[in-house]
């Protein structure tokens, strides 16, 4: 049973549809992406799921249940929400932002407080801007409260939206890794908006490209980047950037060749590479070295293996 199913939902703002026969089902444990130009929908798919709008006709349903017939306390509390403006309250504390939620469900001060502390922490701030308002806060920073405040009630669903755009490099890929490990540690379905095709290969399991409210092309991962067949919007949204991406984010070690047949005198005359790396480095090293074999080793610099171009066909 999907975790969430939109069936033919109409909405429309003054009149004027934003999404018209619009079907989706998310299954439970997908990292779903939503991609696609200012303007086409993702905010207004993501409100509709919790609830914050209503379809003007159609149904949507979570946990196979009509949204009609939740108690919406019960349904925020399940579902985690990352929103576009960050949107913390200035009048509360970061520690109260971040348990928003969980006073409203009474939860206990001790408990609220070492949520909270887990949260800073974990989006990695400094305990000590528990005590802080927002305004007190940077644009990126605040972004990260916003993250934490969606994780507080251990929701199943998270829905988020740009999420990182205003935190600094290093700390977004971060931020990544720590989305990847709490999709992939607890099982949590994510819907995940973002105009970053990069954030969005690395995240997604399944990438959904919108046109004016229209699915323009939904599949899982490598058939979205490897399926030949797409239209002229994908084509002029993607480019090679999708492919790209892809390369990224498959490590060496994923391709290796252990069983090439090169005696051992020869070892050395081959670039080595560290198996951690992509293979989209794989293949830079290649050109620069202008070889086609890489040895690749890990980070005690012990031979794994070998690298060649041909060894990732077989992974496209
Ligand atoms: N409250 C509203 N009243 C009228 N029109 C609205 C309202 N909210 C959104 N719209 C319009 O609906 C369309 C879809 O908006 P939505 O916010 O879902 O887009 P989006 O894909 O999230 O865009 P962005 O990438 O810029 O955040 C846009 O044309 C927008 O102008
Ligand atoms: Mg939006």
């Amino acid at each position: 049973m999907p975790i969430i199913s939109f069936q033919d939902v109409r909405k429309t703002y003054d009149h004027v549809p934003v999404l018209d026969q619009f079907n989706l089902t998310i299954e439970q444990g997908e990292f779903v992406v939503l991609l696609g130009p200012s303007g086409c929908g993702k905010t207004t798919i993501l409100k509709l799921i919790n609830g914050l709008l209503k379809p003007d006709k159609g149904v949507i349903s979570v946990h196979s249940k009509a949204l009609s017939e939740w108690d919406l306390i019960q349904l925020r509390r399940r579902i985690g929400y990352v929103i576009q403006q960050v949107g913390l309250l200035p009048h509360l504390t970061i520690e109260k932002n971040i348990c928003y939620t969980l006073n409203l469900i009474k939860a206990s001060k001790d408990d609220m407080n070492k949520r909270a502390k887990e949260l800073i922490d974990f989006v990695g701030m400094d305990e000590s801007y528990l005590k802080r308002y927002p305004r007190a806060l940077s644009g990126g920073q605040q972004q990260r409260i916003g993250v934490a405040r969606a994780l507080a009630s251990d929701p199943d669903i998270i829905l988020m939206d740009e999420p990182f755009g205003a935190v600094d490099e290093v700390t977004r890929r971060s931020l990544q890794d720590e989305m990847l490990k709490i999709h992939q540690k607890l099982g949590k379905t994510i819907i995940f908006v973002t105009h970053d095709i990069e954030e969005a290969i690395k995240l997604g399991t399944r990438i959904v490209l919108l046109n004016e409210g229209r699915i323009d092309r939904d599949y899982n991962k490598k058939s979205f980047v490897l399926t030949k067949e797409r239209s002229d919007y994908a084509e002029h949204f993607f480019g090679s950037k999708d492919f790209i991406a892809y390369l990224n984010t498959i490590s060496i070690s994923a391709c290796l060749n252990k069983v090439m047949d090169i005696s051992s005198n020869h070892k050395d005359d081959y670039p080595s590479i560290n198996g951690n790396l992509s293979i989209l480095q794989g293949i830079q090293r290649c050109i620069e070295t202008q070889h086609n074999t890489l040895c690749v080793v890990d980070d005690q610099a012990h031979q794994l293996g070998y690298f060649s171009i041909n060894s990732i066909y077989h992974l496209l």
